[in-house]
């Protein structure tokens, strides 16, 4: 008995020790109690911290408010802070995740980071470490298996320690710079890290690379070489990459055709080659490829039908076949495709007809559709469908579609975000209804270039609470202009209708709106003075309508973000706002054809960016007054001056208005076209990628010589023209003249200006277009304009020249009317002869020339800057499904301008 309730005691006890025991150990739980890390490893995590400050300028950071090392303390377990991983046996740190941290400093060699020696896992992503290089001490990782650097701002060539780290399992150096200018690097790496599964090297210049030297990469299941600069044919017979799940060529400069080698890459999910040269047609061998769910051949040059092979592949989300060349019908085939969510064929040249709700029904996933920019006929009506049944879009492109009639089915779309039916001949009134479709997530509507003849009770304030862009120009829409309700407004494109009313100071509660453009409608009243609240604003273009009263008080602060002001054409009055001297991003402001009241802007010759001021016409006299400074520095980037017609007066500045190293024609980039460019919108799309969209206005511009008038849709960075054209400008024009290297067009025409007209003028061999008319110039035309090759316009009839006209070259294309009413001049392809050898001057007569009484008027010379919008979107390559929408941007289009992302 003793022993046996001893050993019940024995037991109870035991029962208790371990009753308190779990209890303890669930106390600890509680406390999230791990066993405490090593000092060191502390010590050098805390060090790591210390050398950074937290900064917005890192990539993607947000809310610096939640970041992971706020919780890094010292006297706490670092096993236990966020974005730390330790052994659990060993307590040693093996994983350090500080993706999005908002760290922004310089990293070196002797950062405690590389005091983490057992390391197997570490991320620093989307940080900024101040374009410091990847120190060389990255080999004290020796078990690295995951390293991701991506979007970080590291810069310089990659230490060849790196391919020591042989474990390596997945590497991402993707959007840093310049890291590996020695290929022999990356050569190595290739071979080294034979164990790499994941490769994502995107926008780092590997241009001296070919997809060879990654043939050694057996293991590789996701290889991202996005806007690589690589080029070239596309071999890819390697056969050792066969376990490719994922694979992103994008951006590139590939070129040649599709090798159906591709078709052994059977493990494939994920393809994009997307954005290259590549031609010919897409072969059926894809039609292999039975696991894909994303395929990406958008934007490239292929061409022939789109084979109806692709409808085997069953699993396909998305097919995007985008800006190509694709002739013939939509294959039927496709309809088998029933995953499909994504289908854009947008901007090819298909044909044929398409019964839109038919061709919706069988694909129930559908969200993204885009046929805009073909030759395609949509039937929008189908009497024997419900257009209620019909798959929820969130985004329809049908641009140029041959729509005559609005699409009755939109009226049950509650889920669109963006909607196109631009360039559609769509007829009568947009519907009431049109008001209640998708209220809460409409962002981009375009219906450009119709003939819309209005709007069926349309609402004062437009009811889309998230619209981010509106286009209803080129329309024929009257009535009064509704505001946008929506406080993410970016874009308000009106231009081209015949809209009245007053714009109502509501305007302003679009607090981010960019661009604000109502040309070329009927509109009157003053220009709401909210507008210069607007800080965001970058476009205000408002010409061609009626307003009257002063320009607002634009830029009332140095933030202000105006490109591009337009309000030509209109009855505004008074002086400028000295306000404008505040707009310092100010690249374009054209106030011609109006009635204000003021001396020339001297004050404007600070702005940096100005690159157009034109003013012709518009009520501005005086004599322009050369700065207060001693230096001639003003006006550092002007490229197109119109001051014609007004009542300027005394000397014309060029010293100081024309100093710029513009004008000298440095440092121009011929091959870029001057434009306002802003992001639109970032937004998620389909396979949980994002996109960008991107808009720009495109800076147009006519200029008038001789009566002829030439219009440049867009106007290269290096164009340059002068119009002081019909003013009193008197004095002499300077040999300074001939500095401005890079002027193509110089009117002066119709002043009072003298002396002899400078041979310098002569080195301005861009020169197309001179008239020097209705002047007072002596002398002769000097023989150095003969090295003038490119000059297509040219006069100086009308002063008081002499002796005789230059021979030869371009001299020989210009007619009588660019010599006459110089009573002094001689030679070809005036009547009167020259009695002595070329050079010597003739005595002054007149006697031939009375009665030569042309009724010839000289048509003022003048510049209008206009606008064209185009758009661009970019490719966010960084994450995997990201999505290049670049049929979204053609809801905003007006005219694609540009079709690949700006690589610079
Ligand atoms: C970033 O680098 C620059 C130039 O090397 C340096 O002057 C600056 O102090 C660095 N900023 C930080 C936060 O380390
Ligand atoms: C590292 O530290 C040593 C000693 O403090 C110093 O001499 C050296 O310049 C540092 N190296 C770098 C790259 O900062
Ligand atoms: C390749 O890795 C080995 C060790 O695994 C190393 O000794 C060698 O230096 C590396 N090659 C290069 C070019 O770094
Ligand atoms: C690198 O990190 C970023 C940010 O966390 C992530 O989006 C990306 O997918 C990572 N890359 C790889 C290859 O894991
Ligand atoms: C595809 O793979 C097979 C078998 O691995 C190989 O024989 C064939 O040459 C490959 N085709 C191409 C075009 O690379
Ligand atoms: C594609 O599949 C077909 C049969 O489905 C086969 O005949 C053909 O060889 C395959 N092509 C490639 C390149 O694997
Ligand atoms: C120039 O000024 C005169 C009066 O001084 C005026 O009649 C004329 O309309 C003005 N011309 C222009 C183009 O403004
Ligand atoms: C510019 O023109 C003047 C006068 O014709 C001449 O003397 C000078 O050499 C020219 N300069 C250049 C750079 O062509």
């Amino acid at each position: 008995m003793g022993l046996s309730s001893l050993c019940l005691a024995f037991a109870s006890m035991f029962i208790l020790s371990k009753l308190v025991l779990s209890r303890l150990v669930m106390a600890d739980s509680l406390q999230s109690y791990t066993p405490p890390c090593h000092d060191d490893e502390i010590f050098a995590l805390l060090q790591f911290k210390q050398s950074f400050v937290i900064h917005m300028s890192a990539s993607r950071c947000e809310a610096a408010a939640h970041l992971k090392i706020s919780s890094w303390k010292s006297n706490s377990n670092c096993c236990s802070w966020d974005g730390v991983e330790c052994d659990e046996e060993t307590r040693q740190v093996i994983g350090l995740d500080l993706s999005s941290s908002c760290l922004y400093g310089s990293i070196n060699s002797n950062s405690t980071l590389f005091r983490l020696f057992h390391l197997e896992s570490l991320n620093l992503a989307h940080n900024n470490f101040n374009f410091s290089q990847i120190p060389p001490t990255v080999r004290n990782f020796p078990k690295l298996r995951y390293l991701n650097l991506s979007y970080s701002n590291f810069s310089g060539q990659v230490p060849s320690e790196v391919s020591q780290l042989t474990k390596l399992s997945s590497l991402d150096l993707s959007y840093n710079e310049d890291m590996f200018s020695n290929e022999e690097l990356l050569r190595s790496l290739a071979q080294n890290l034979t164990d790499l599964e994941t490769l994502d090297l995107s926008s780092i210049n590997i241009s001296s690379t070919t997809l060879n030297t990654f043939a050694n990469l057996s293991h590789l299941t996701s290889l991202v070489l996005a806007e690589c600069g690589m080029f070239g044919k596309l071999p890819f017979s390697l056969g050792n990459l066969r376990h490719l799940i994922y694979l992103d060529l994008s951006m590139n400069e590939f070129n040649g055709q599709i090798p159906s080698s591709f078709a052994n890459l059977t493990q494939l999910t994920y393809f994009s080659l997307g954005g290259n040269y590549i031609n010919g047609i897409i072969p059926c061998s894809l039609g292999n490829l039975t696991q894909l769910t994303i395929l990406r051949l958008y934007q490239n040059q292929l061409s022939g039908p789109i084979p109806s092979c692709l409808g085997n592949l069953g699993k396909l989300t998305v097919l995007d076949l985008d800006f190509n060349k694709f002739q013939g019908e939509i294959p039927e085939s496709l309809l088998n495709v029933v995953r499909l969510k994504g289908l854009l064929l947008a901007y090819n040249t298909l044909s044929g007809t398409v019964e839109f709700l038919k061709l919706l029904k069988p694909l129930p996933n559908l969200k993204w559709v885009d046929l805009s920019g073909n030759n395609l006929d949509v039937i929008t009506e189908t009497r024997t469908m419900n257009a209620s049944s019909i798959p929820r879009l969130e985004m329809l492109g049908l641009g140029s579609c041959n729509i005559r009639k609005f699409p009755n089915f939109l009226r049950y779309q509650d889920t669109l975000e963006f909607l196109n039916l631009s360039r559609n001949g769509i007829h009568g009134q947009v519907p009431k209804w049109m008001w209640n479709i998708s209220r809460e997530s409409l962002a981009l509507l375009d219906i450009s270039h119709n003939l819309l003849s209005g709007l069926d009770q349309p609402p004062v304030v437009l009811p889309w609470v998230d619209l981010a862009g509106l286009d209803l120009s080129f329309n024929r829409l009257s009535g009064p202009l509704s505001v946008p309700s929506s406080q993410y407004m970016k874009f308000y494109h009106i231009s081209n209708n015949k809209i009245t009313g007053e714009i109502s100071p509501l305007i302003c509660n679009a607090r981010s709106l960019n661009s604000l453009d109502v040309s070329n409608n009927n509109l009157s009243g003053m220009l709401p003075r909210c507008l210069g609240n607007l800080s965001s604003l970058e476009v205000l273009s408002v010409g061609n309508n009626y307003f009257h009263g002063t320009l607002p008080h634009l830029c009332p602060t140095n933030g202000s973000d105006l490109m591009l002001i337009d309000v030509s054409r209109n009855q505004l009055q008074g002086k400028l706002p000295r306000s404008l001297a505040n707009c310092l991003r100010l690249e374009s402001l054209v106030l011609s054809s109006n009635k204000f009241d003021d001396v020339f802007p001297v004050w404007l010759g600070t702005l940096s960016e100005l690159k157009v001021l034109a003013m012709r016409n518009s009520g501005f006299y005086g004599a322009i007054p050369r700065h207060q400074s001693n230096h001639d520095d003003g006006f550092p980037n002007l490229r197109i001056l119109d001051l014609s017609q007004n009542n300027f007066t005394g000397q014309f500045a060029f010293e100081f208005i024309l100093s710029g190293k513009s004008m000298r024609g440095i440092h121009l980039d011929g091959s870029k076209y001057m434009r306002a460019f802003e992001l639109v919108a970032v937004e998620s799309g389909p396979g949980g990628g994002y996109y960008e969209g991107f808009y720009f206005y495109e800076y147009s511009i006519t200029l008038m010589n001789k009566g002829l008038q030439r219009y440049f849709q867009k106007i290269r960075e290096d164009f340059m023209a002068i119009d002081l054209s019909s003013n009193r400008f008197e004095g002499k024009i300077p040999e300074f003249i001939g500095n401005l290297k890079g002027l193509r067009s110089l009117n002066v025409s119709s002043n009072i200006l003298s002396g002899r007209i400078p041979p310098s003028l002569g080195n301005l061999t861009n020169l197309e277009a001179l008239d020097l008319s209705h002047n007072n110039f002596l002398g002769e035309i000097p023989p150095s304009l003969l090295q003038l090759s490119f000059l297509q316009i040219f006069s100086v009839s009308y002063n008081n020249l002499k002796g005789q006209i230059p021979v030869g070259n371009q001299f020989s294309t210009f007619e009588v009317t660019s010599y006459e009413g110089n009573p002094g001049l001689c030679g070809v392809p005036l009547p009167k002869k020259c009695s002595r050898p070329e050079g010597v001057e003739l005595p002054h007569s007149t006697a031939e020339e009375d009665g030569v009484e042309l009724d010839w008027k000289f048509v003022a010379a003048g510049l209008v800057s206009g606008l064209v919008v185009g758009v661009v979107l970019a490719d966010f390559v960084t994450t995997r499904f990201s999505v290049r929408f670049i049929e979204i941007v053609a809801l905003l289009i007006r005219l694609m301008k540009r079709m690949r992302r700006p690589r610079s």
